[in-house]
């Protein structure tokens, strides 16, 4: 059933050092979003946006993995494709799955080609998930709400159930004024109707046009993402915390789910009651750049989201990757200075560190860096400014198109110490400050040796500091 062609697609990358080793991504080309994700007979089943012929956005397929344990995962054959002379013929954009009565069920969208023209499809699968059929009603949403005033941008369904009635929440605008949710109704999964919108926003800060709405209880309240460009003063991946009443979305507080590459998040609640997260991590380098080297696209290790008593949004990855790594280096109490060499060298690597600072406290990790030093990432803290900033000046030794710093505010509450987590795995690097603040980047570097990862600071003690390496899970 899978092709053995597929595994060996993986090992032409195995001399690429920007290639993650313990995050997903396809056997080669093209991913974006994480779509329909679904827990089935215990299993994990995680389907893509892929380009399965070249590492550049077009020809939106399904791509599909599965896993047992959130760590492993087998590739699957295509879920979906583009039908031609169909509402599907330009790509099968974005959308969720879920269980309807036994049946697997994969809501997306269908695109013409000129993208001018998306509807929401409905499509069910085998006893395995491996084959799918789409509906013959095929679009069962094919209008854009009136109220959307001619806004051709209307997709990624996210789908749930209350008592009998399926809702299903899509991604659009409201033309000049702002992001926008639409809510349907339907008692079969089949045939919907429009509601109303489940939130608008008239914040232009906030993006023109949504994409990618989940919305799901969490604790005693109700949270809905978004995905946006925005003009960067809020982050393209904005959440709101609320309630929810008549099947209409009142926010009470807003937050930033990811400062830089990760994008367009879908969750599921798992069998353990977790609400899991996978989000596409975007390319820092250009088209050209990733085109050539043959893939494009990576998955966020997958995260656990809750949230704390100011209703924040809390990240933190699934605990499953502790079955795997390994301690390299575990230290307590050391008073950092410049000179203080809390060393390791390591390509993949969990690092999982807690600070005191005193108010003119910092501290300094360098890592993905040369012996020379002459490239690093720089990840620094600085209790006076309270400003998280991550310098890439000297990341990367490709042109890659972005290098700019990421600098964030994150300030401490008192009595706080700053946590850090951080994954690096190859050109992936995620950062998730105290649980709250998580800004998510890319750097090249491009070749084996740059390795090296140092601990510095000043008026500031590391209390607990444990670095672990995570193996490959391909091999
Ligand atoms: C988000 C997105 C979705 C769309 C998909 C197309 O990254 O633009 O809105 O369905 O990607 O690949």
């Amino acid at each position: 059933m899978i092709e053995p062609s597929i595994n060996l697609l993986r090992h032409q990358f195995d001399n690429d050092p920007s290639r993650p080793r313990y995050h997903f991504l396809p056997p080669a080309n093209w991913m974006n979003d994480p779509n329909g994700l679904i827990q089935w007979n215990g299993r994990y089943h995680l389907f893509y946006q892929h380009n399965p012929d070249a590492a550049f956005h077009a020809n939106m397929n399904w791509g599909h993995a599965v896993s047992d344990d959130l760590i492993h995962w087998q590739d699957l054959p295509i879920a979906l494709s583009p039908s031609p002379d169909s509402v599907d013929e330009g790509g099968i954009f974005s959308g969720c799955a879920v269980n309807h009565d036994g049946v697997p069920t994969i809501f997306y969208t269908g695109v013409s080609s000129d993208y001018e023209v998306q509807v929401q499809c409905v499509a069910t699968g085998d006893a395995d998930l491996i084959t799918w059929t789409k509906h013959a009603k095929n679009p069962v949403i094919a209008d854009v709400p009136a109220e959307a005033q001619q806004t051709t941008e209307f997709r990624d369904p996210f789908v749930w159930q209350e008592g009998d009635t399926w809702l299903m929440a899509v991604g659009s605008q409201i033309r000049d004024v702002g992001g926008a949710v639409f809510l349907f109704q339907s008692t079969d999964a089949l045939n919907w109707e429009y509601l109303h919108p489940l939130y608008v926003s008239e914040d232009a800060a906030l993006g023109e046009v949504w994409e990618c709405p989940n919305f799901f209880k969490l604790g005693d309240k109700w949270v809905l993402i978004v995905s946006s460009n925005t003009d960067d003063v809020t982050g393209d991946v904005i959440y709101f915390v609320g309630d929810y009443q008549e099947h209409r979305f009142i926010a009470e507080k807003q937050g930033t789910l990811d400062w830089a590459y990760l994008y367009a998040p879908l969750t599921i609640e798992d069998d353990q009651g977790r609400r899991l997260l996978w989000a596409w991590l975007r390319e820092g380098r250009s088209v050209e750049a990733h085109t050539e080297a043959g893939w494009a696209g990576v998955q966020c290790f997958p995260r656990v989201l809750s949230l704390n008593e100011h209703h924040n949004l809390i990240t933190s990855p699934a605990t499953e990757i502790e079955s795997i790594r390994q301690t390299i280096l575990s230290e307590d109490n050391v008073v950092l200075t410049d000179n203080t060499s809390l060393s390791v060298r390591g390509l993949s690597l969990d690092i999982e560190a807690e600070f005191v600072l005193e108010e003119t406290g910092k501290i300094s990790i360098k890592l993905a860096c040369s012996e020379d030093g002459q490239i690093a990432t720089v990840i620094e803290y600085d209790a006076t400014t309270q400003m998280l900033n991550i310098n890439r000046d000297l990341a990367s030794n490709i042109p890659a198109d972005d290098t700019y710093a990421h600098r964030v505010n994150h300030a401490l509450m008192s009595d706080e110490n700053l946590s850090l987590r951080i994954l690096l795995d190859g050109s992936v690097l995620e950062v998730i400050v105290n649980g709250r603040t998580s800004v998510t980047s890319r750097i090249y570097p491009t070749d084996f040796d740059h390795n090296y990862l140092h601990v510095t600071g000043q008026d500031a003690t590391a209390t607990q500091i444990n670095i672990f390496e995570v193996p490959s899970i391909w091999s």
